[in-house]
């Protein structure tokens, strides 16, 4: 299975058969973290450093607990990520959803389950389990295992489609921002003559491929399936009939701020941001569309002066969004 493949295979799982893990299982594991630790510093787009340890219950041995209470069942284990403390604006939050959704998804590709928890768990045993030093924090933990129901499992491919329906459409966010009033494959769309250049897209009106990048975006888990994430299109270049249009995006956080602000220095949904970042480069990597995430804090003040990125940075502030990063 890829990772692209385990985007749509993934759901989150409370309740696990409890299995034990070989010390070749543990092995694999602990080998997955050292390889994502080392990719991390360079692919991730803040560019923070996040450790990674696995806490596993090894065959013969108790199960292991994370004070995670009746909220998740039998895991077979934990994975744990630390990174230094850093303002919001640093991306540490979003660099630990970076990376830890990559390991989510080599997991679900493994054949584990999985669910991400940032409410309820022991922070002070899981920064044991990472040995955290004073600088540097637990913002959430991933339970695996496999699930226990197993017939579960068998129709997750099946039911994959199905949770489509508890996202919001495509059309609540993703957005498709003309830099022009009308041009090109999409002059259908963009017919309307209203003074108003930006409209909003229905998911199938983005020619391919770029429908599936979008859908990995929406199957990406968030944090109470809140779903923050915006994203809107800006092409900047007129098309020369050629598909895909070159295409850039800026993605926003709709954030909610009480929730978002409630856990001191974890903000939730800024790791769901780095989540969706991560569906993205995957999905963008396997449909061949190249581009990397730019942190808007690292745009040139050139680049905020051209007129299309300064149109789309407004269209989402005009929305009470703020702006995370640039894919281009
Ligand atoms: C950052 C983050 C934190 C989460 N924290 C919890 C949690 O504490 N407890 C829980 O049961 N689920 C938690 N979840 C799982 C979400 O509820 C779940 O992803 C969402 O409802 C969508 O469902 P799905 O993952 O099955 O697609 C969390 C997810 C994310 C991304």
């Amino acid at each position: 299975m890829t990772l692209y493949e385990a985007i749509s295979v993934r759901v989150s799982t409370r309740s696990f058969d409890g299995a034990q893990l070989t010390p070749e299982q543990l092995g694999d594991l602990g080998d997955l973290c050292r390889q994502l630790e080392e990719e991390g510093t360079q692919d991730s787009p803040f560019g923070n450093k996040v450790r990674l340890a696995i806490a596993g219950s090894e065959i013969g041995s108790k199960p292991v607990r994370m004070g995670t209470y009746g909220l998740i069942a039998n895991a077979s284990g934990f994975a744990v990520p630390a990174v230094a403390r850093g303002g919001k604006l640093s991306g540490t939050m979003e660099d630990v959803g970076w990376t830890v959704e990559k390991l989510v998804l080599e997991l679900t590709a493994r054949g584990y389950a999985t669910c991400w928890i940032g409410g309820v768990f022991s922070r002070s045993r899981s920064a044991e389990v990472v040995q955290a030093k004073e600088d540097e924090l637990v913002p959430a933990i991933i339970a695996f295992g496999w699930p226990a129901d197993k017939r579960k499992l068998a129709d997750r491919l099946v039911t994959a489609s199905a949770r489509a329906r508890a996202r919001k459409p495509i059309e609540e966010i993703a957005f498709d921002l003309a830099a022009e009033r009308s041009y090109g494959p999409l002059s259908d769309v963009a017919s309307d003559t209203s003074s108003d250049s930006v409209r909003t897209t229905p998911g199938g009106r983005f020619e391919e491929p770029w429908p599936a990048v979008l859908r990995a975006v929406q199957e990406a888990p968030s944090a109470s399936n809140k779903q923050p994430w915006r994203l809107v299109r800006i092409r900047s270049e007129k098309p020369s009939g050629s598909e895909p249009i070159p295409s850039e995006w800026f993605l926003f956080l709709d954030e909610d701020k009480i929730y978002n602000n409630g856990t001191r220095e974890v903000h939730l949904q800024n790791l769901d941001l780095g989540i969706a970042m991560r569906h993205f480069q995957i999905a963008a990597e396997e449909k061949g569309l190249a581009g990397r995430w730019i942190p808007v804090s690292r745009l040139s003040s050139g680049s905020k002066d051209n007129a299309a990125l300064k149109a789309a940075l407004d269209f989402g502030q005009d929305r009470g969004w703020t702006a995370c990063a640039l894919w281009s």
